[in-house]
């Protein structure tokens, strides 16, 4: 079965992007805020993968990754991650993080590195996602990742 990533807009796909996410027990806080971009992946015309990438100066933080339990283990996270990189290259980011409480081994495979929280956030702290953090408290347990995307390509095909 084909499965097609796209971009997601916020008045046509917003519901089904929130659904998604929900569903996998992420946050739908800041989602859509000015200039960020959601990439969704669909089968059947249903939302089965979103990924999303909130911009803040030179920097960027990739998040809200999802895959549908039914759509996991076909490497789709790695598809949606790949777009998102190749987008945020496109717009001239030089540095993109990302946060991640159990999965940072899924992008340590995908050549991300660990980075101390302190030291990423200052880069990001713009960002919706942050702000929000910033506000109501960061889990203990938050790992924070990132990609220097001003180096060659580090991050591997799906
Ligand atoms: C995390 C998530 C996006 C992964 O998507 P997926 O479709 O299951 O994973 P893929 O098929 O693309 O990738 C498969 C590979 O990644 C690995 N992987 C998948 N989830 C992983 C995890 N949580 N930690 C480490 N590795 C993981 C698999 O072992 C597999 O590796 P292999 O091919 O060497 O066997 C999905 O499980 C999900 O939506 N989880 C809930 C939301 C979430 O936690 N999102 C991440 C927020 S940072």
């Amino acid at each position: 079965m084909s499965i097609v990533v796209k971009d997601a807009q916020e008045r046509s796909d917003g519901a089904h992007l929130r659904a998604l996410l929900q569903a996998c027990g992420l946050s739908t806080i800041g989602l859509f805020s000015p200039g960020s971009v959601y990439v969704m992946a669909l089968r059947d015309q249903s939302v089965i993968g979103v990924c999303g990438l909130e911009r803040d100066g030179p920097a960027g933080l990739l998040r809200s990754l999802a895959v549908d339990p039914s759509a996991r283990g076909a490497r789709l996270s790695w598809r949606l991650v790949d777009v998102i990189v190749r987008r945020a290259r496109m717009d001239a980011v030089e540095r993109l993080f990302t946060f991640s409480k159990d999965t940072g081994d899924l992008f340590t495979a995908m050549g991300w590195r660990d980075v101390p929280l302190s030291k990423a956030l200052p880069h990001i702290g713009n960002t919706a996602q942050v702000r929000h953090y910033d506000d109501v408290g960061w889990y203990p347990d938050e790992r924070a990742l990132s990609i220097d995307l001003a180096q060659p390509r580090m991050s591997p095909r799906f």
